[in-house]
């Protein structure tokens, strides 16, 4: 049987890929899957471990050993659920610590291989939303809709602020919070391993002064032609 139509959404950070996400994939009963949370559990297994992040090999090994499960967080606005070898570590994958050192762990090939597998596994009866760097590029090339969603660095950092304070936590002043993620932006752009490039037949979705509504609305609006196309 075929599968059923995938939406791929790439961009960089802060550019509302989780929100609109979740938002899309409730409009159309779709499922949805945030892969960055992926990259941030090994990430943080890595660092409970204590080994060096540039040690491929052990990476890789602790990479090929995680067991990550993601569940749709019941609350509005509230991230994915996420367990590793069982344990909740939704909070404990959002730190700074992780933020700043996921970049180092996603640029590894062997830990790309491994998670990509995944992803595909999760996604290869279709009917799902996947955001991250390079779904539209290579977990599902073949996906129906593509959309490279983006926002301007100061406009990403003005969110990420605004997320934080709403949170109940300390945020760094915008100057820092822009420097971190044009930092992180450099690093995901420029790694030999899939890196966060737009896919040749993405749709560019700029949201820079857009509200999360046309957004959602946008996106659903193109998969609904489509779908009727196929
Ligand atoms: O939510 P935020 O935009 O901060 O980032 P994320 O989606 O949680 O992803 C965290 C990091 O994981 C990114 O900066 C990338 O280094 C990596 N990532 C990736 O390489 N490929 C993906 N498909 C998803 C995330
Ligand atoms: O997943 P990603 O890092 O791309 O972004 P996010 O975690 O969804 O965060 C985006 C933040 O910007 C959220 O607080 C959204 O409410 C807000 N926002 C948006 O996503 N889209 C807009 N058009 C305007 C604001």
């Amino acid at each position: 049987t075929p599968r059923k139509p995938i939406i791929a959404i790439d961009g960089p950070a802060g550019a509302g890929k989780s929100t609109v996400t979740k938002q899309v994939a409730n409009k159309l009963g779709l499922l949805f899957l945030d892969t960055g949370a992926m990259y941030r559990s090994i990430t943080l297994a890595v660092l409970q471990e204590g080994i060096d992040l540039r040690d491929q090999e052990k990476v890789k090994a602790i990479a090929a050993n995680s067991k990550i499960q993601l569940f749709a967080n019941p609350i509005v606005g509230q991230p994915m659920q996420v367990l590793l070898n069982g344990e909740d570590v939704t909070t404990e994958i959002r730190t700074p610590e992780v933020t700043a050192n996921v970049s180092t762990i996603a640029a590894q090939p062997s830990v790309r291989e491994i998670l990509v597998k995944q992803q595909q596994l999760i996604g290869q009866s279709g009917g799902v939303v996947m955001e991250g760097r390079d779904i539209g590029t290579h977990v599902f090339p073949d996906a129906e809709v593509k959309i490279f969603l983006t926002a301007s660095a100061k406009e990403r950092a003005k969110r990420r602020h605004a997320d934080l304070i709403a949170q109940g936590q300390v945020a760094p002043d915008l100057a820092t919070l822009e420097q971190e993620i044009a930092e992180r932006d450099r690093k995901d752009s420029t790694r030999e391993s899939s890196p966060l490039i737009q896919a040749e037949d993405a749709t560019l979705v700029d949201t820079d002064g857009l509200t999360i509504e046309e957004v959602v609305t946008a996106i659903v609006n193109l998969y609904e032609a489509k779908v009727q196309n196929l």
